[in-house]
């Protein structure tokens, strides 16, 4: 915790590069500028040593006196020097930005590399842990849904339940087993079959769906104005049943919110006014079927049938 850090280098390659060639300009420049000097004591020493001296004041070339070849001679060399500094050796010239760029590039080019290998890496594993979950359903990937909301209905074969708000037919065993099944939950029902009942049914929690705000019903009896509103107002119910009449059934199966049909299917066709809706097979798998013979309480065959859904 309080050993010796250890050095880090603040900076790159990059930068000790520019750095270095900064200073080897500098240099550059400070011996073009000594160069610049001396040519100009030079050509003062050329012309005294000429005029004022006298030395080779005879020695002309085509007229012209020595010391101007020696003066335009070096003049020559430090064009020639000045060229090499801002030109051939120009810094940060266009080749070594080219250079820098290529090298940026590269970099990035790794970089971009890396981060797809991140993100190949990432994206297997998701696709991984999705085929767990879905091979391994555990209670954390599980959807949030607690309830199985179930429909329970006595139909005829011609899909009949009601006629002017009555049961059409008098099943003792039928009527047992909705007392078995539904004891103790609570029943989602319309208005209408909720008032074709001589009072509510004991030991059950009535939720009772209509459009009027006003609905006055007897102490205990949920009243709600939608059927979502009766799922949610049944929330706390492991197996909530919706029971019915026609319209309700008709409601929470195109709304695709039953998971479980527990159906009494009475072998004749009926007249009535209330119907259960057609069942999309398709959607729903036989998972009981319990024949019932006609006897001295029933007056119909009938069956008992579980569906799931698929
Ligand atoms: N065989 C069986 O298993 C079985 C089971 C149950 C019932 N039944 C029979 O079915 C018949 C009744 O069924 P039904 O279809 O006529 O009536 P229902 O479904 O019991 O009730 C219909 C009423 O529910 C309310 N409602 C419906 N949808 C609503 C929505 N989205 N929002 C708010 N309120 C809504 C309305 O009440 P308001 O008019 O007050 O607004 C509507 O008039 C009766 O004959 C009964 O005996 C048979």
């Amino acid at each position: 915790m309080f050993g010796k850090k250890k050095q880090q280098p603040q900076i790159d390659a990059t930068q000790l590069e520019l750095i270095e060639n900064a200073q080897k300009r500098i240099k550059q420049k400070k011996r073009l500028y000594a160069h610049f000097v001396l040519f100009l004591i030079g050509c003062v020493l050329l012309i005294t040593a000429n005029t004022v001296l006298g030395i080779g004041k005879d020695f002309t070339i085509a007229g012209i006196n020595w010391f101007v070849y020696a003066i335009l001679i070096w003049l020559f060399l430090f064009l020639y020097h000045l060229f090499n500094v801002f030109v051939t050796h120009k810094f940060m010239g266009k080749a070594w930005e080219q250079q820098q760029l290529e090298k940026l590039v590269a970099k990035q080019q790794i970089r971009i590399d890396k981060l797809k290998d991140g993100f190949r890496k990432e994206e297997e594993l998701k696709a991984k842990s999705e085929v767990f979950n879905e091979l391994n359903p555990s209670e954390n990937s599980k959807p949030s849904k607690t309830s199985e909301i179930t429909i329970i209905v006595a139909a005829a074969e011609n899909n009949a339940i009601g006629l002017g708000n009555k049961l059409i037919w008098h099943l003792s065993d039928d009527l047992k087993r909705f007392k078995a099944l539904t004891s103790g939950h609570h029943i989602i029902m319309g208005r209408k079959t909720f008032e074709s009942f001589p009072k509510p049914l004991p030991n059950r929690t009535h939720v009772v769906i209509t459009r009027q705000k006003d609905y006055k019903a007897p102490e205990g009896v949920i009243i709600v104005h939608s059927l979502e509103d009766a799922i949610d107002a049944a929330k706390s119910d492991k197996q909530p049943f919706i029971i019915g009449g026609g319209q309700i059934y008709k409601q929470a199966l195109s709304a695709n919110l039953v998971d479980k049909i527990e159906l009494t299917r009475v072998h004749e066709d009926f007249e009535a006014d209330a119907f259960f809706p057609e069942l999309d097979t398709s959607s729903w798998k036989e998972t009981s079927n319990v024949f019932n013979k006609k006897d001295a309480e029933h007056d119909h065959e009938f069956s008992f049938i579980t569906y799931e859904r698929k």
